[in-house]
């Protein structure tokens, strides 16, 4: 008798009698029109930051004054050095008219961003791992909040790490402060690619997009439609994925 009138008012996942459903049937052909959200990785120096002049009308939030490979373009840019800057730039894009201009949105680099508020978290608290823990939650937030800007493609760059596995082989992912979040951080993300620099037979320099892993550098590609190395080109690659059907 009981069980029957708790089932009456919370009722379980099997129970759908008298139950008025609003279900909002949305279609997957229509997700990459709402901007693609992709994370690049790689060492200083690779090219993170210059990519951002290959997206379509973009504006970069810096937090890091790497911006002098870019003083040939011409890219309106904003200055995100605390965590009150990033939040006002955040309600700007998504609310000002002056905003929706862009089309991109370039963070440079999360690395940076997690950093600073790392250090902002362990002034606050002596205790390392609860700053370790806010740094995650704040930071895992900001980067969903971002990602999911509508109707804006959005690039965010992040520091390489390297470690080496039980076997001496060495791994290459995007850094983050603590384990946690680089763990967490390749699942936020639709598209993972490993921005790589060699040189040539002749010695030039090349440099590509990895955009599938080999299980030693972490890359994925959720589209499926981009090659396994693609050219360091953002907007090639949000083309491709915005329309699949230009695949060669
Ligand atoms: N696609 C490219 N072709 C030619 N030169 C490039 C290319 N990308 C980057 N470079 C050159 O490489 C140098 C470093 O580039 P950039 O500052 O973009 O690297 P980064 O990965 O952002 O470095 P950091 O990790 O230090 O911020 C610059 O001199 C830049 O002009
Ligand atoms: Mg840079």
């Amino acid at each position: 008798m009981l069980l029957v009138s708790v089932c009456q008012h919370s009722p379980g996942f099997g129970d759908t009698q008298g139950y008025n459903m609003a279900i909002q049937l949305r279609s997957t052909a229509a997700v990459a029109s709402d901007g693609v959200k992709v994370c690049v990785y790689g060492a200083a120096g690779t090219g993170k930051t210059t990519l951002i002049a290959t997206l379509p009308n973009p504006i970069i939030l810096s937090a890091e004054g790497g911006l002098l490979s870019l003083h040939g373009a011409d890219i309106p840019y904003i200055v995100v050095d605390t965590m009150d800057r990033l939040r006002e730039a955040y309600t700007w894009l998504r609310e000002s008219k002056e905003a929706a201009q862009y089309e991109s949105v370039a963070l440079d680099s999360i690395s940076e961003v997690a950093e600073v508020v790392l250090a902002a978290e362990m002034k606050k608290s002596k205790d390392g791992r609860a700053a370790y823990g806010e740094m995650n939650t704040t930071m895992a937030d900001m980067i969903r909040a971002f990602r999911d800007l509508p109707g804006k493609h959005v690039y965010m760059s992040a520091k390489l790490e390297k470690s080496q596995d039980e076997t001496g082989r060495m791994l290459y992912n995007p850094s983050m402060p603590g384990k946690t979040l680089t763990q967490q951080l390749p699942y936020f993300f639709d598209e993972l690619l490993a921005l790589r620099v060699e040189r040539d037979a002749d010695g030039k320099t090349q440099r590509a997009l990895m955009c599938d892993s080999d299980g030693l550098w972490q890359a994925k590609d959720r589209s499926g439609w981009l090659d396994p190395w693609m050219p360091p080109d953002l907007g090639a690659i949000i083309n491709r994925i915005s329309t699949p059907q230009t695949k060669e």
